[in-house]
């Protein structure tokens, strides 16, 4: 059996990393198709060394550009590759273009197609990952659904319960596995001089909050507010796509009380996110995290494909809007802690590639 996992951001390479790992120890044949979606250092090659993960024998350098002119490189430049390589099966992870091109281009060479996070949708389809994630399931033969609302998702939509499989999220090994090591190895916080839950975490990046200048500034003024009012730091690694939105509106001299750093690597983030008070957020990646991390979570979006960590009190859906960014940041900042974690036990790797070897008999 020949396996081909594809991936193209930051998030892909976190939560695609116990598949590696479990493939290795396995000692299946597999390789590595990086589409470079992300490409600059603290996006892209600072999570292969953190992670220790093989070069991607692959590198599509397929970056940047329209939707449209992204994906469509990243298909023409996988065609060729996977008609020589002929995998028995490709693994995509997630919702980004990468995924959507992934899972395109290997079913429409009758390759297998496995699906890592299947399921979860928005259900708003203005949104780019809602599109990835609903074609990337329909167009898949193994979907590993992470929970049993993600499952239902899929059902609903008439997908055949054969191909449906309750896996739990990798989010929760990668994470489970490198908290300890990212403990003895980052002095994150002495290097930000930033005292354990003194601080709020940020991270902003979803176009249709940072690419529209009225929502963005609306947003920054709401974390400004909430830095201010509850006289808590609030400290924000910058997406290259939010760093270049800030620079165009201007709205850097307007929020004088937020920390703006640049991005950084894995083990620094996963020490930042536990460490926090509180984190404000958009990312997808990151209300899981939290969850898994015990830090309450305010969500920066009208709506979340992971409804299930509101379900149980770690996070809330605070919108854009400033006045209701600051009443949610209160209170979540005096939210008792226990929930417990929805997303897996931490052994999912495991069980996608044993279902992988069950079915294709290696
Ligand atoms: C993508 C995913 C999003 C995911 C996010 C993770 C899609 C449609 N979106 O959004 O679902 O949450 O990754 O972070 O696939 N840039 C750099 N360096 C990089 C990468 C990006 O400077 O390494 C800048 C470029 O100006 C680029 C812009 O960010 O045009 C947007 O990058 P892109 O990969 O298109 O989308 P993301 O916003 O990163
Ligand atoms: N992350 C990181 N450094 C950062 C910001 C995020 O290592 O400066 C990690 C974080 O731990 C999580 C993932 O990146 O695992 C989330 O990526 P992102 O928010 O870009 O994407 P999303 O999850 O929204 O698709």
């Amino acid at each position: 059996m020949k396996i081909c996992l594809v991936i193209g951001t930051r998030p892909e390479i976190i939560k695609m990393s116990p598949i590696v790992r479990e493939c290795q120890r396995k000692n299946i044949d597999f390789f590595v198709l990086h589409t470079n979606q992300h490409y600059s250092y603290n996006m892209d090659k600072v999570f292969f060394d953190d992670l220790e993960l093989p070069h991607a024998k692959y590198n599509l350098r397929a970056g940047s550009g329209t939707h449209a002119k992204q994906t469509g490189r990243m298909l023409v430049r996988m065609d060729d590759i996977l008609s020589s390589e002929k995998p028995d099966i490709v693994i995509v992870q997630g919702d980004t273009n990468t995924v959507l091109a992934g899972a395109l281009a290997a079913s429409k060479q009758n390759l297998k197609v496995g699906h890592l996070e299947a399921g979860l949708r928005s259900f708003d389809r203005q949104m780019p990952e809602e599109i990835n994630r609903t074609m990337a399931d329909h167009l898949s033969d193994y979907l590993f659904a992470p929970t049993k609302v993600s499952r239902q998702n899929l059902l609903n939509e008439g997908i055949d319960k054969n191909k449906i499989f309750v896996t739990g999220n990798t989010v929760v090994d990668a994470t489970l596995k490198h908290l300890k090591l990212a403990e003895k190895r980052s002095s994150v916080l002495d290097d930000l001089r930033l005292d354990k839950k003194k601080y709020i975490l940020t991270t902003v990046h979803r176009p249709e909050n940072v690419d529209n200048k009225k929502m963005f500034s609306e947003i920054m003024t709401g974390l400004d507010t909430v830095a201010e009012k509850f006289g808590i730091e609030v400290i924000y690694p910058i997406h290259p796509r939010s760093r270049k939105m800030l620079r165009k509106f201007g709205l850097k001299d307007k929020t004088n009380n937020i920390r703006f750093i640049d991005p950084v690597g894995y083990f620094d983030f996963l020490i930042l996110e536990q460490n926090a008070k509180l984190i404000m957020t958009d990312s997808g990646g990151l209300q899981e995290e939290a969850c898994i991390l015990k830090v309450p979570c305010v969500t920066l979006r009208e709506n979340t494909e992971r409804p299930e960590s509101i379900g149980f009190g770690a996070n809330v859906l605070a919108g854009m809007e400033k006045e209701n960014i600051v009443k949610s940041a209160k209170t979540m900042m005096n939210k008792k802690i226990r929930w417990r974690n929805p997303f897996g036990d931490g052994k999912s790797g495991r069980k996608v590639i044993n279902i992988i070897q069950k079915e294709f008999k290696s």
